[in-house]
C-alpha cells in the first residue's frame, strides 16, 4: 500500500453525534498515515438507515466516486465494516479499491507482526476475512496471503476453487498455531528463572523503537541460549544474571473488531505471563488518554489487569511545554518521562528496570568444592556473583538469584542466608 492516497467516508448513525464521526475518521486517518497512505479527503454522511447495496446512498457514493476521481486517489476506506455484497458494488461503481475498517487494521497487524505466532495468527486471520470477499479485486490481500496475483472478474469457479484453497491454508496455519503455542509453553518453562518484561501500548506508541533501542548493544552477543528464541524476545543485558528478557507485543487499537480481539487474544500471552508490563503512551498525541484506556481495557480482557506495570510516557522530545510534563508527573506519579530515541533516557530506564527486579532477589551465600567445575558453572551462569572466595576444597560464593534458581541450587550446593542465620542442603 505503499505511497497511496485514499479518501475517507464516516457514516453516521441517528444515535451517533457528528463529532464521534470526526474523531473516528481522525483515528483511521492516523491509521493510514501508519501504512503510509495520505488522505486527500474526508466525507461524513449522517443516516437514517444503512442499506445492504452500498451502505449509503447512491446519490452520496457518485460524490464520493467525483471527489476521488477529482484528487486521483487510489481507494476509499470506510470507517464501518463492509459486508462483501458491499464491497463488490462500491467498487463497481467508483472503480476504486474500497477497504473497511478492519481490512485497514489487518493490514497494520500483518506489517507489524513480528513473532512467530503472531504472523500465523494475522495470516489466519486475514484469510477469514478474505474467505467472503474473494472475488478477484482484493488481489493484493491475496499475495500478501499468499494466494497469487489475479485479474478481475475470475470466474465462479476459479472462486470456488480458491475458497477451498483458503479454508485448506487456514487449517494448516491452524495446526501450525498449536504447534507454536506449545513450544511457547516449553520455552517458558526454561526461562521460568529469568524476569520478563513485556512491552505494551496503543499502536504507533514507540514500542518497537523503544525495544531496540533499549536491547541495541545486545543485537551483538550471540548468545547460544537465545538463538531459538522467538524474534521478538530480547535479552536486556547478557551480563545480568537473572537475565531480563523484553518482549514487544502487537499494538493495542481503539474499537478493535470483536473478531480480531479474540483472534489476538492469544498472541498476548506473554503479557500475562510477564513479571512487569512497560506501558508505552506516545506522548505527544492529542488523545493519550484515550490510548492509555483502551490499552488498560485490553490488558484487562486479556487477563494481564494484575501484572505489575510501569507507565512510559514516551516521545518527549516531541513536547515543547513543560506544563504537559508538570500535569503528567502530577497524575501518574510513577510513571517515566523519557524519548525511545535518547540513549541517555534508554540507559536511564535499563538502569530502573535492573533496580526493580534486583529488589526481588535474595541474596545467599554457597559452599561447592572446588572440584565441581559443573557446579561452578551453573552458578555462573545463573547467579549474579557478588564475591567469590576459597576456603580449602571449597569455593565460597556470595550471589544474588531469583527464589526459583536459589530452589535449584540447594540441591547441589550447601547455602546460606546471607546474614547467616539458616542453613540447609
Ligand atoms: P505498532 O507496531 O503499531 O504497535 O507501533 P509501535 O508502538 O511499535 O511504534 P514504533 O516503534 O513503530 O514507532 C512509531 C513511530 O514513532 C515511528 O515512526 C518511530 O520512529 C516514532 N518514535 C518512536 N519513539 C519516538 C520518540 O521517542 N520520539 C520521536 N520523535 N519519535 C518516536
Amino acid at each position: 500500500m505503499g505511497h497511496k492516497s485514499a479518501i475517507i467516508v464516516g457514516v453516521c448513525s441517528p444515535e451517533e453525534s457528528v463529532e464521534q464521526i470526526s474523531n473516528d475518521l481522525e483515528e483511521l486517518a492516523l491509521l493510514l498515515e501508519t501504512l503510509k497512505v495520505k488522505v486527500r479527503g474526508k466525507v461524513t454522511q449522517k443516516r437514517q438507515r444503512l442499506t445492504a447495496r452500498y451502505l449509503i446512498g447512491s446519490g452520496k457514493l457518485d460524490e464520493i466516486r467525483e471527489l476521488a476521481e477529482g484528487q486521483q486517489v487510489d481507494m476509499i476506506v470506510f470507517d464501518r465494516s463492509l459486508t462483501a455484497l458491499q464491497v463488490r458494488n462500491i467498487e463497481k461503481r467508483t472503480c476504486k479499491d474500497i477497504f473497511d475498517r478492519t481490512g485497514i487494521i489487518l493490514e497494520i497487524f500483518s506489517r507489524h507482526a513480528r513473532s512467530n505466532q503472531a504472523k500465523t495468527q494475522v495470516e489466519i486471520a486475514q484469510l477469514e476475512y478474505l474467505l467472503p470477499r474473494l472475488t478477484g479485486a482484493w488481489t493484493h490481500f491475496q499475495r500478501q496471503a499468499g494466494g497469487g496475483v489475479r485479474s478481475r472478474g475470475m470466474g465462479e469457479k476459479q472462486i470456488e476453487i480458491d475458497r477451498r484453497r483458503a479454508r485448506e491454508k487456514i487449517a494448516k496455519l491452524q495446526t501450525r498455531l498449536r504447534q507454536i503455542r506449545t513450544e511457547k509453553q516449553v520455552q517458558r518453562k526454561a526461562r521460568s528463572g529469568e524476569f520478563k518484561v513485556a512491552l505494551v501500548g496503543y499502536t504507533n506508541s514507540g514500542k518497537t523503537t523503544l525495544m531496540q533501542n533499549l536491547t541495541r548493544s545486545l543485537e551483538m552477543a550471540k548468545d547460544e541460549l537465545f538463538a531459538t528464541l522467538d524474534t521478538n524476545i530480547k535479552v536486556l543485558d547478557p551480563k545480568t544474571h537473572p537475565k531480563v528478557l523484553v518482549s514487544d507485543t502487537v499494538g493495542f487499537i481503539r474499537n478493535l473488531p470483536h473478531s480480531l480481539i479474540e483472534s489476538f487474544k492469544s498472541t498476548l500471552d506473554e503479557v500475562c505471563y510477564a513479571d512487569l508490563l512497560l506501558h508505552v503512551v506516545d506522548a505527544s498525541h492529542a488523545r493519550y488518554k484515550d490510548h492509555m484506556i483502551t490499552t488498560q481495557q485490553v490488558l484487562n480482557e486479556v487477563g494481564a489487569g494484575d501484572v505489575p506495570m510501569i507507565v512510559i510516557f514516551n516521545k518527549l522530545d516531541l513536547i515543547d511545554h513543560g506544563s504537559l510534563q508538570k500535569v503528567l508527573k502530577a497524575a501518574y506519579p510513577d510513571s517515566m518521562q523519557l524519548s525511545a530515541r535518547s540513549s541517555h533516557d534508554m540507559k536511564a530506564l535499563r538502569r530502573f528496570i535492573f533496580d526493580y527486579f534486583r529488589k526481588k532477589l535474595l541474596t545467599v551465600d554457597l559452599w561447592v568444592s572446588k572440584s565441581h567445575f559443573d557446579k561452578i558453572s551453573i552458578i555462573y551462569q545463573s547467579c549474579l556473583i557478588l564475591s567469590e572466595e576459597y576456603e580449602g576444597d571449597e569455593a565460597i560464593f556470595k550471589v544474588q538469584a531469583t527464589a526459583q534458581i536459589i530452589e535449584k541450587i540447594k540441591q547441589f550446593a550447601e547455602m546460606r542466608s546471607s546474614n547467616g542465620s539458616f542453613e540447609y542442603r
